[in-house]
């Protein structure tokens, strides 16, 4: 008889609390990183300082800030050699979280540090991934465009140099905010699917790179990180106003799920949604497409009345993107670009603190099987 295992299966690992963290916290409608709350960190601080703030657990001094900046910038650019061989791979119809998800792995292969597992290697590491990912999206969007790479300025900030070496001009300074505030707001979310994903593989002692990869892949389904893009789909679909609540209530009716609402930990909101939908109603009505705002807001009614869900990070953020002009595969891939810092402090704070993850599964397959040979 097989052996088997009598605890009770906790589906979705609901309710289970797998380590300890100082990441960052969510307390009923409130979210912090390191003990700050998001919205005083989207109000007053930069992404830049945030990663500091996640890797260090404390804010930078003056002269940490303007170190850790210039080491983080200078690593934007990519290897010569990468960027050739990412102009070699397929690109349409590909996903480009799955491009990201490749582009990444082979980032490592560039990278002499990648296998190393010295405290200073691997925030050496950190620091190009993290500083290397906007850019990767960037490169992808040009390479779609056949258009070529444009380098980085080591002076100016991630958020500045996403759009500067998407578009290959000097980016708006109104977008290049928002862009860095959608940057801190997705920087981290304790301990969400991605998260505990990197923090598994590396709870075998294997390398940052698989850890991140392996977030990366967490990060592209539809009920985490892919939602964003799902968002702005269905919007597309709905088409107009005056449809919206329609649809919605008909798509509830079949038990479908709309994206960007539900939430596993918030019961009473995303407190990052409240942030982004201010963001998103004033930039669709600046950029001439409050369509997509008044929309969202009758989909957001709708869901809440006809199911009592409420909107989480992914809904406003769509429109927000939208408004920006960001096409919207590219999304997710965003997400995974600000994300990754929040990936790497729980990859510290796992190699820290380490024991391998080995749950069990509850057996419900066949038992006594005989094997007998093919006839
Ligand atoms: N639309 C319609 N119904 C929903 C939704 C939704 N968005 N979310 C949950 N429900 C319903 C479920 O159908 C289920 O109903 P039932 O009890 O009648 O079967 C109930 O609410 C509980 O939902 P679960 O899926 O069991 O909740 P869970 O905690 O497992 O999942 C999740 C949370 C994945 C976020 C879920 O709400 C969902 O699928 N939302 C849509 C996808 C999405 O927006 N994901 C992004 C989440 S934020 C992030 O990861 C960045």
């Amino acid at each position: 008889m097989a052996e088997t295992y009598e605890g009770a299966v906790d589906r979705g690992l609901e309710g289970v609390v797998a380590c300890t963290t100082g990441v960052s916290s969510i307390v009923d409608a409130t979210l912090c990183y390191r003990g700050f709350k998001i919205e005083d960190l989207a109000a007053h601080s930069n992404y830049e300082e945030v990663v500091f703030l996640l890797w260090n657990d404390r804010l930078p001094t003056a002269a940490e800030y303007e170190t850790f900046t210039q080491e983080l910038w200078a690593s934007q650019s990519l290897p010569v050699g990468l960027v050739e061989t990412l102009k070699s791979l397929p690109h349409k119809g590909v996903h480009p979280m799955a491009w990201l998800r490749t582009a990444t792995s082979l980032l490592a292969l560039y990278d002499d540090q990648a296998q190393n597992d010295d405290d200073v290697s691997r925030k050496s590491v950190a620091m190009r991934l993290t500083a290397k990912l906007g850019t990767l999206v960037a490169l992808l969007e040009r390479i779609r465009q056949g258009k070529d790479y444009v380098q980085p300025n080591t002076d100016r900030s991630l958020a500045w140099n996403f759009l500067y070496m998407m578009i290959g001009a000097e980016p708006q300074s109104e977008f290049v905010k928002v862009l860095d505030t959608c940057l801190i707001l997705h920087a981290d979310h304790e301990l969400n699917c991605s998260a505990f994903s990197a923090r598994v593989t590396s709870s075998s002692l294997s390398d940052i790179y698989s850890a991140v990869v392996s977030a990366i892949g967490a990060l592209k389904g539809p009920l985490h990180g892919g939602a964003n893009e799902q968002v702005m789909l269905m919007l597309q679909k709905i088409g107009s106003v005056d449809g919206a609540k329609e649809w919605v209530t008909k798509a509830l009716a079949n038990k479908e799920k709309v994206m960007g609402f539900g939430h596993r930990v918030y019961k009473n909101g995303d407190p990052r949604a409240k942030i982004l939908r201010g963001m998103s109603q004033e930039l669709c009505e600046k950029s001439g497409k409050a369509e997509f705002y008044d929309m969202s807001k009758v989909i957001d009614d709708t869901v809440q009345a006809e199911k009592g869900l409420l909107p989480n990070v992914d809904f406003y953020s769509a429109t927000v993107y939208n408004a920006m002009g960001i096409p919207t595969d590219l999304y997710t891939p965003i997400f995974a670009f600000s994300r990754v810092s929040g990936w790497l402090a729980h990859i510290f704070e796992q190699y820290a603190n380490n024991r391998i993850y080995r749950p069990r599964g509850k057996w419900n397959g066949k038992e006594n099987q005989v094997w007998k040979p093919r006839s």
